[in-house]
């Protein structure tokens, strides 16, 4: 089955505005025969919407699921490159792998992958990810700025003030930045970020941030494991969301601040993510693989190192920890 065709249908059922979409015209128009177009339309049932068929007169679109997928986010789409090329799952092991290997094989700048579910669901350290089926975001963006690695890890504080500004304008909630990507809502985790790159040593081939945001979800939804650290937008706020909406408003953001990184550098992001981080300034336990550190975060360096001040004045750069304020 071309599915081309089938979006072209669900375009055409969304568009017709309570008009009956006959059959016989969607046939020719599309140069199939009807039965192939029934069976399209059998389809697109499955996919979870709902379309009634009225007698010598065609198809009605009466209802539409909560998706994520291409046809739901595109009407939202402000952006020029971002979610321009979206790759959609209803099921997969990990959006970052897929994203990966297609950035490997040269997808564009701004591709978007993601999924409905995850079953193998990556974070950050090497930990598992809860991404059960129909309830939140999990995608990854292909970016690809023409940057040297060493500016890499910049890109992470873009992601995390951008997400940041999407949950802002949605929802009424601002989350706290949780170095070092961490978003916070209540003191509990509303999002993730696990950026990866592809790069040799002069330059950037990719980025890829992986972003996971706990939207419609209820404590029921969560593993049992995170249910005391874990919380949703609709938990927050008693609302449901629009998923498709949040994730066209959060690639909206990621070109926004990318566009404003390459015309006035990496200077008016830090002051972003400063203004919206819940760890600067506050006394923290720094736990590394090898040791722990207390202190206050001071600050972030351009390298997005948070700099502690431990109690004998002396400044420490951590690069990687779990951090208990
Ligand atoms: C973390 O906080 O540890 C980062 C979590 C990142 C999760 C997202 S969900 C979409 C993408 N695919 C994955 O497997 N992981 C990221």
């Amino acid at each position: 089955m071309n599915i081309n065709t089938k979006e072209k249908i669900i375009a055409k059922l969304l568009s017709s505005q309570g008009e009956p979409l006959s059959g016989q015209k969607l046939a020719e128009e599309f140069n199939i025969s009807r039965t192939m177009i029934w069976k399209h339309l059998k389809s697109i049932e499955e996919d979870g919407y709902v379309i009634e068929a009225i007698k010598k007169k065609g198809y009605i679109l009466q209802s539409i699921p909560e998706l994520v997928s291409p046809e739901q986010i595109t009407p939202f789409l402000e952006t020029k490159s971002i979610g321009r090329n979206i790759l959609y799952f209803p099921v997969c092991e990990s959006t970052q792998t897929i994203a990966s290997e297609e950035a490997r094989n040269g997808a564009p700048h701004g591709t978007i992958v993601i999924a409905e579910e995850q079953t193998a669901g990556r974070g950050r350290l090497e930990r598992a990810w809860d991404s059960s089926a129909n309830k939140g975001i999990w995608m990854s963006v292909i970016i690809r700025p023409k940057i040297s690695p060493q500016y890499a890890p910049q890109f992470t504080l873009v992601a995390a003030v951008a997400i940041t500004k999407a949950i802002e304008d949605l929802s009424n909630c601002t989350p706290e930045i949780k170095w070092p990507n961490d978003l916070l809502i209540s003191g509990k985790k509303v999002t993730g970020i696990l950026t990866e790159l592809q790069a040799d040593m002069d330059q950037v081939h990719s980025i890829i941030i992986g972003i996971g945001v706990n939207v419609n979800q209820s404590i029921k939804s969560f593993d049992e494991t995170v249910q005391s650290i874990a919380t949703s937008l609709k938990m927050e706020t008693g609302n449901d969301f629009n998923r498709a909406e949040l994730v066209a408003k959060i690639a909206y953001y990621i070109e926004k601040y990318t566009d404003m990184y390459v015309e006035n550098g990496f200077a008016p992001i830090k002051l972003l993510w400063e203004s919206y981080s819940g760890t600067i300034g506050k006394r923290i336990k720094a736990t590394m693989l090898t040791e722990t550190l207390e202190g206050v975060a001071v600050s972030i360096t351009n390298d997005g190192v948070l700099q502690l001040k431990l109690d004998n004045g002396e400044i420490k750069g951590i690069y990687s920890a779990d951090i208990d304020i």
